[in-house]
């Protein structure tokens, strides 16, 4: 479904529950992460784009004072949040993304009017693709539309990431509400997590595109685990006596391999080698070399798997897949993408072979892992929308 499709589709869903036609349509992409996986909260470098799956609400005032009432046309629920007191925690859970907003809002003075709203997600939901960074931001994009206030783009992403910190409970870094805030159309965004600076990285070559690869498995693990990696980087960075790993570099951390466990070490060394491949890989893009960016994510989801321990047999099973097609097949790199544990894989392909590609992937994961996985293409897309406001 394109954008204005979807626009048109919870339009009129809210059409059907509230009985008025919508005021306000926002929309807020998912993304993909090109390479740079588990640098953001070592304050390194990212290079993801927002991709053409949305979460989308449609949205106008409410006559019931306090209240913004949400449903959800997909699963056919509706959330209630009382806006009349703090806004806290609740259920159902998947309301706890927007609560975390609403209440970044108050807590910033913001007075929200009451809101009757339908929403709609074409974001793989688990899928690795940040369907909930999407919804933060979408919800954030509905609260300034409504109240006419916007804020400024990293502030927004900011909001949206204290919202996923404090009410979802992921201790995530800033890359996926990032670009879902501030994503272009036909670019990937490099992005400088310390300074929090931006680049453009055109990305509209019509020979060349991503293919998303969704194993369609959810590892339940990937919560605790998460905090965990985060935790092994500090410490890394406590021994090597730096702020972040990011001012880490290969020549310190082999005289300091004895202070720390055989695990931070390799979890270092993940860290260290990613934020430079992924300074490499937006130069190789820049350049149009297709093949030395792909050898770079190769080399990205190796470390995941051996030396960072986020990645899982089925994902390494497309990799390998992707592999056996090689560059002669149109399949330049291939690596995991997000934070691992399931999810998807993202393939830097040729883009006269997406067809043959996605047939011989989908056919032989099948074989592998007895899983059908869902592929698809995307183009970089724009970040967070005001459709009509
Ligand atoms: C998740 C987090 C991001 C990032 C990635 C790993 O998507 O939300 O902040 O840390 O994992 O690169």
């Amino acid at each position: 479904m394109t954008l204005t499709e979807l626009a048109a589709h919870v339009a009129a869903e809210f059409q059907k529950k509230y009985g008025r036609p919508p005021r306000w349509i926002v929309a807020a992409p998912g993304r993909v992460n090109v390479i740079g996986e588990h640098t953001d909260y070592n304050d390194g470098f990212v290079l993801p784009m927002a991709i053409e799956r949305y979460a989308i609400m449609a949205a106008d005032v409410s006559a019931v004072p306090g209240k913004i009432s949400i449903h959800d046309t997909q699963f056919a629920e509706t959330a209630t949040i009382d806006i009349s007191a703090p806004v806290a925690k609740g259920t159902p859970k998947w309301s706890n993304y927007i609560r975390g907003v609403i209440a970044g809002f108050q807590n910033r003075g913001v007075k929200i009017p009451a809101l009757d709203v339908a929403m709609n997600s074409t974001v793989p939901i688990g899928g690795g693709l940040s369907s909930s960074a999407a919804l933060e931001v979408c919800t954030a994009t509905l609260v300034e539309t409504a109240t006419g206030k916007a804020i400024d783009p990293v502030e927004k992403a900011l909001l949206a990431q204290t919202a996923e910190h404090e009410f979802a409970g992921v201790p995530c870094g800033i890359m996926d509400q990032f670009i879902s805030a501030l994503g272009r159309e036909g670019s990937l965004l490099l992005l400088d997590c310390r300074s929090r600076k931006t680049e453009l990285v055109p990305m509209d070559d019509p020979s060349v595109a991503l293919l998303i690869v969704n194993t369609n498995v959810k590892h339940e693990l990937s919560g605790g685990e998460y905090a965990a990696r985060r935790a092994e980087c500090e410490a890394a960075a406590k021994i090597l006596g730096v702020a972040s790993l990011r001012d880490a570099n290969f020549e310190m951390l082999e005289p300091a391999k004895n202070k720390m466990s055989e695990v931070v070490y390799r979890r270092a060394w993940h860290v260290i080698g990613e934020i430079a491949r992924t300074v490499d890989a937006a130069k190789n893009i820049r350049a149009s070399d297709w093949i030395g960016a792909g050898k770079l994510m190769y080399a990205s989801h190796n470390s995941l798997r051996d030396d960072y321990e986020v990645s899982c047999d089925e994902l390494d099973a497309v990799v390998e897949i992707a592999e056996s097609i090689g560059n002669k097949g149109g399949i330049y790199g291939c690596r995991m993408t997000g934070g691992g544990f399931g999810g998807c894989a993202v393939a830097l392909v040729k883009t006269e072979n997406v067809e043959d590609i996605t047939k011989k992937i989908a056919a032989d994961y099948k074989t592998k892992t007895g899983i059908e996985a869902t592929i698809f293409v995307s183009r970089p897309a724009a970040g967070a929308t005001v459709i009509k406001g």
